[in-house]
């Protein structure tokens, strides 16, 4: 039994804002891992799900005036729709915020407390928020993050420490007898150079300046460090450490976890390290992938370079979208995702190649046939030369693209399942079905051709079927074969489409798309987004009535202790008193201020200068040795708007 299992656990996603054909790409491919096993017979369990704790949440939420948790709720919900729509075949999605997980990482947390693998110290250092990552200086690259490049923070408090030292050499050893355990090669070496070969620290597994997370339990002031909480999903979503740990026991260890290079680090160092400490066996293995690329720069929400993916579905379909990010990524590498390309790509194997095949199959066993298919007629005459040799290619192919998806290698897979529609489109042509449709004597010959390139064509929709979701379907359908099971063990001898078998010719299955329209569309739409953020400066109607000003009156003015340039401001706006911070001390003294009236932005969001909250801004003009506050014109009262 334990053969027969496959989990596959995918990253769970920091909803930090909306999701973009980057994620998606992880979670496809993991998606199309997860089918494969399916169709060859085994018992697939696929986890996704999301990260939802952290600084970055909380600050994320704060930003939005929103508690996190309702921050959270929404972007699950879309990220939950947008799996729905490219059909993730996930068997369950995990949310760190679910009580069974919290409890669990508290549990592991306790327990690695309790054997001295967790212990209390201080922590001073560097702290990415973008990437919630630890680093030492060495590590910085000039002086900035080393994966993203942004500045870090620096870090002091009171934190619990786990010990990653300890098993350094453990797992230099597991490295070295388990040489398939982290993949592609590159990756390996990059964590050998940058981390491993270094030395490892003991890593900070706590932190004390937010809240958002989840507690210690015996020191509730601090709550687990992020990648703590979020790795631990892989072995919590199975319930790990609870009544039922039922699924622990059938799929554990993970067979893969298939995963962005930039999170190679965590899942080939912390989490084995996290796992022999819990004297838990390890992953079967960890594949980083790479980045999908635009315009030369990650896909990513910091740089805003990205569509929604569903813009893509919207003009080609779920499955155009699932066939491109694998056939055209090699897997490991990273990958451009070029929108012009992506529709020659579509038009040009699916509409040209695929698209035509079926058609053509499905035309002329109508035409030529009523659209019946005979295995009789298969059966009774023996191969000829083109026959033979596109049998023989075809189970080739389907051995050759097994062993592609065992090696991770799906784009080579479906080059060879692409081999085979070409194969087949030019197996028509050797055999010129038109010409013998013309001979009476010819006709079992035809019906041969006929069924052998239907047999073709539904073996190619079987091998598809991980790929794509809908497209395999309909063309079984259009074969006439809805009714057999289409299995792997189905289509190991070519032959198997019972006799009489009928097809139906019924929609075009890919519509050719027209790159033109959609890329001109496209420039319309960049266009009129220029045009909403303005890059020329201006500004509508709309945007500017956003701007609340309002007339007030200085009833106090204070200087800020500790600072040469700061007031303190106390204003009469009419309906309520307002402090207001303001660098103005060089240009007016205190009780020149005082009775002024002055003009006010009275919705501008609060901030904190020198411990005080500054509550809107004066406006004022002049350069560096004059700064003149703007006043109204003649006696306005207080709070009166200005329009
Ligand atoms: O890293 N191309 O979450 P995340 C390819 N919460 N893959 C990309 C990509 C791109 N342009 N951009 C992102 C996290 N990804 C953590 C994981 S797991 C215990 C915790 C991939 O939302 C990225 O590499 O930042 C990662 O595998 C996944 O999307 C989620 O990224
Ligand atoms: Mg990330």
């Amino acid at each position: 039994m334990q053969n027969n299992k496959f989990y596959i656990a995918t990253p769970i996603y920091y909803p930090s804002g909306n999701f973009h054909v980057g994620h998606c790409y992880c979670t496809v491919v993991a998606d199309v891992i997860a089918r494969y096993n399916r169709l060859i017979g085994k018992d697939v369990f696929f986890l996704t799900g999301t990260d939802e704790h952290g600084q970055k949440i909380e600050r994320k939420a704060e930003e939005l005036n929103m508690e996190p948790k309702e921050y959270v709720d929404k972007i699950v919900e879309d990220s939950k729709q947008l799996w729905k729509t490219l059909n993730i075949s996930y068997d369950k999605f995990i949310r760190t915020t679910d009580e069974n997980h919290i409890k669990c990482v508290q549990k592991i947390f306790v327990k690695l407390y309790n054997q001295g693998d967790i212990y209390k110290s201080e922590y001073e250092g560097k702290y990415c928020t973008p990437c919630e990552s630890f680093f030492t200086e060495s590590q910085l690259i000039d002086g900035k993050c080393p994966d993203c490049g942004r500045e870090v923070e620096v870090v002091k408090e009171e934190s619990y420490f786990f010990k990653l030292s300890k098993y350094e050499d453990k797992l230099k050893k597991f490295f070295i007898e388990n040489p398939l355990f982290l993949e592609p090669e590159t990756r390996k070496n990059e964590m050998f150079a940058s981390f491993i070969d270094k030395g490892l620290e003991d890593l900070c597994v706590s932190r004390t300046t937010f809240k958002w997370g989840i507690q210690v339990p015996f020191d509730t002031k601090h709550v687990i460090y992020v990648w703590i909480d979020a790795l631990s999903n892989y072995i919590s979503a199975l319930g790990y450490l609870s009544e039922d740990d039922s699924l622990m026991k059938k799929y554990w260890p993970a067979d893969l976890h298939l995963v962005g290079k930039e999170i190679t680090r965590f899942h080939s160092i912390i989490w084995p390290a996290l796992l022999m400490a819990l004297d838990l066996p390890l992953p079967k293995k960890i594949f980083g992938h790479g980045w999908l690329i635009v315009d030369g720069k990650k896909i990513s929400k910091s740089f805003g370079n990205y569509k929604d993916p569903r813009e893509y579905i919207k003009y080609s379909s779920v499955d155009a979208l699932r066939y491109f990010l694998l056939k055209e990524i090699k897997l490991g590498t990273d990958g451009n995702f070029d929108e012009e390309i992506y529709i020659q790509k579509i038009n040009s194997d699916l509409s040209n190649d695929l698209g035509n095949l079926v058609s053509r199959v499905v035309a002329m066993t109508e035409k030529y046939n009523n659209g019946i298919l005979s295995k009789d007629s298969f059966l009774n005459t023996g191969n000829t030369k083109s026959d033979q040799l596109i049998i023989d290619l075809i189970k080739k192919n389907i051995n050759e693209y097994k062993v592609n998806m065992d090696n991770l290698r799906p784009d080579i897979a479906l080059d060879k399942v692409m081999e085979i529609v070409s194969f087949s489109n030019k197996y028509i042509d050797l055999n010129e079905p038109w010409k013998l449709v013309k001979n009476e004597d010819s006709k079992e010959r035809l019906n041969k051709v006929l069924y052998i390139l239907a047999e073709s064509t539904r073996i190619i929709a079987v091998i598809l079927k991980p790929f794509m979701v809908t497209i395999p379907d309909k063309i079984i359908g259009q074969i006439g074969c809805g009714n057999m099971e289409n299995s792997w063990q189905d289509i190991q001898t070519f032959g198997q489409i019972p006799d009489s078998t009928t097809c139906r010719k019924t929609e075009n299955l890919f519509p050719r798309i027209d790159k033109d329209l959609i890329l001109k569309e496209d420039e319309i739409k960049v266009e009129e987004k220029k045009e909403e953020v303005n890059l020329d400066g201006i500004i509508t109607i709309d945007e500017l009535s956003k701007v609340s000003l309002k007339v007030g009156q200085i009833i106090n003015a204070q200087r800020i202790e500790k600072s040469d340039k700061l007031y303190k401001i106390t204003v009469d706006l009419g309906s309520e008193i307002r402090t207001i911070v303001s660098g103005i001390v060089d240009y007016y003294k205190e009780e020149e201020l005082i009775n002024k009236k002055i003009i006010v932005v009275a919705n501008l969001k609060p901030a904190k200068l020198r411990g005080i909250e500054s509550n809107g801004m004066l406006l004022a003009a002049g350069d560096k040795d004059v700064v003149r506050l703007i006043i109204p014109d003649g006696d306005i009262a207080n709070g009166e708007n200005i329009h």
